[in-house]
């Protein structure tokens, strides 16, 4: 059974971080959507919210887990028997630092696999910073994010409110 991950910060989880949940389920065995806890970078969203915002988001998806890790992602998918990891690719501008962490992690456990999937190109323009300069703005950013997360990103950008 090929069970995946699909690793990222989800800060707040996009319409097209949705769009690769999609397209890899329909090709694994089980995939675990898993948020990065790091200290080192300052979140708008707390591990539960955003936690929340993905179980709401794949309540639909019965193959779908969604966890969250510190430290390195190839120790996280030795403990859980992962042997594949999910990224998406918006553009070119994408490939660069993916394909240094792909080589990386490589190095690090070789049975583990790294598979790129193109981003939808309607949402190739679209990521979590850009939700959250345009909330921040009062901007309307319901286009931007799968609509049951909407509210509970506008609730935390007031002008949204
Ligand atoms: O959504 P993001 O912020 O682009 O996701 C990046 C993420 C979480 C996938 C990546 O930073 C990661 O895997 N971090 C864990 C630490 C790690 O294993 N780094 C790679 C080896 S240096």
């Amino acid at each position: 059974m090929k069970k995946a991950v699909y690793p990222g910060s989800f800060d707040p989880i996009t319409k097209g971080h949705l769009d690769i949940i999609s397209r890899a389920y329909a090709i694994v065995d089980h995939l675990t959507v898993a948020i990065l806890e790091n200290p080192r970078k300052h979140s708008a969203f707390t591990i539960e919210e955003r936690l929340e915002m993905i179980r709401r988001c794949t309540k639909d998806y019965p193959k779908v887990e969604v966890d969250y890790f510190s430290g390195l992602l190839i120790d996280y998918v030795k403990r859980k028997g992962i042997s594949v990891i999910i990224k998406g690719l918006r553009a070119i501008s994408d490939f660069e630092f993916e394909f240094q962490m792909a080589l990386v992690n490589r190095k690090l456990n070789p049975d583990v696999e790294t598979l790129f999937m193109m981003t939808n190109s309607k949402y190739s323009y679209l990521s979590s910073s850009i939700v959250k300069e345009v909330a921040d703005f009062g901007g309307d950013f319901r286009k931007l994010v799968p609509k049951e997360v909407y509210q509970l990103i506008a609730n935390k950008f007031p002008q949204n409110e």
